[in-house]
């Protein structure tokens, strides 16, 4: 058989063809950009953990967003970033000019408008709230409006404050803004508790963890069928129990399963038990091993005193009881932790493993 080309996408930003889940979230969001200029969720806090699918779902929000007249600025936290979200926004103004839906529209020739545009890009011309307010203007004129998407966020990023405090003016002053804001756990909170940005703490959170089992069967069996292969149920059910319910695993085991089907038109359970098993090594080497860099001695500690319960949910007595510490004090790391979506509290008192193979890697190591 021909070989087709892999559609699954394990890299880091990538969309995949298929989204998996997140559709009631999608489905929100579409609502705001369509109907609702004071809908909450136009001012967006995305966190989870690595890997967890944060960019991916701002990058398919934006397209949403410009199918629904707004243009859109996607930027990184750092710095720089002011003048580039002043880049961006020109860049997508004058490609949505460009248009020929938005030609029809309009009946005056609009082309000239950011034509001029060392107007906006000269710091000479105003700092940059003015010169952010004259594009806002304009756009304004048209109904456009302007999502500016932050990711990768980083509380000690001067700009980042200065950006969030002119930001509220925008919003106060009724432009059709939005902003989309994404970050792992940590920094998403430290960010939150600087006294000047006293108006993110407002945004609508999105805290993004596992995708439902039936939500990653459905995405697996799409993306292999559009690109020309298939799968049985039970082959199907092994690859979705690998993933741990988590979107970088499913594109790993995704993407190594492929491989192994190459010459096969049908994607068989050798297949994804031999994919599964190398894309558990890119996972632990790619996910892991860098999550655990992140915590502290008394983050792992606690991780640690977890693995005597093989799995099952632990009771918090039992951990304290285990570091050596007082509950209040086994607490305070639970916390953290589960903010950072490694683990969770599927009731109280007790917390289990969220993020997969963070277990079975700190059991052998
Ligand atoms: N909803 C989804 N369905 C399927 N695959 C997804 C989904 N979201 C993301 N992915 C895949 O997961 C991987 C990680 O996605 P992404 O880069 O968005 O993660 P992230 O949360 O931004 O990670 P980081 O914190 O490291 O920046 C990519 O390979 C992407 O293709
Ligand atoms: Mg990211």
């Amino acid at each position: 058989m021909e070989s087709s080309i892999n559609p699954f996408t394990p890299s880091f930003g990538k969309v995949p063809p298929i989204l998996a889940g997140r559709k009631i979230l999608i489905g929100e969001f579409e609502q705001a950009f369509s109907l609702n200029p004071n809908d909450p969720n136009l001012c967006s806090l995305f966190s989870g953990p690595r890997g967890v699918g944060k960019t991916v779902l701002m990058s398919h929000l934006a397209r949403k967003a410009e199918a629904s007249g707004w243009i859109s600025a996607n930027v990184t936290a750092r710095p720089g970033m002011l003048e580039d979200i002043l880049e961006r926004t020109m860049d997508a103004a004058n490609e949505l000019i460009e248009r020929p839906s938005f030609k029809r529209l309009t009946s005056v020739s609009i082309s000239s408008l950011f034509s001029a545009s060392w107007e906006y890009r000269n710091s000479d011309s105003g700092n940059w709230r003015t010169r952010m307010s004259r594009i806002l203007d304009v756009l304004a004129e048209y109904s456009i409006g302007l999502l500016i998407t932050i990711d990768e966020i980083d509380p000690n990023l001067e700009e980042l404050i200065d950006f969030s405090a002119t930001f509220q003016h925008f919003v106060r002053e009724d432009r059709k803004v939005a902003l989309f804001m994404a970050g792992l756990p940590v920094n998403v909170s430290a960010l939150l508790s600087d006294k000047s940005v006293s108006f993110l703490r407002r945004a609508a959170q999105h805290q993004l963890g596992r995708i439902e089992d039936a939500d990653i069967t459905d995405a697996f069996r799409e993306t292999i069928e559009e690109a020309g292969k298939s799968i049985g149920d039970d082959a199907l059910s092994l690859a979705a129990e690998a993933t741990g319910g988590f979107a970088y695993m499913m594109q790993l085991v995704g993407f190594r399963t492929w491989i192994e089907a190459e010459d096969s038109s049908v994607i068989e359970v050798t297949h994804v038990e031999r994919g599964a098993e190398l894309a558990r090594r890119d996972f632990v080497n790619g996910i892991i091993k860098k999550t655990l860099q992140d915590l502290s001695d008394g983050d792992i500690a606690f991780l640690e005193a977890m693995l005597p319960d093989k799995g099952h949910p632990s009771l918090m007595n039992d951990i304290a009881e285990r570091m050596g510490k007082t509950p209040n004090y086994a607490r305070v790391y639970r916390t953290r932790l589960v903010e950072q979506g490694l683990i969770s509290a599927p009731r109280r008192g007790f917390v289990e493993f969220e993020m997969p193979l963070l277990r079975e890697y700190l059991m052998e190591n």
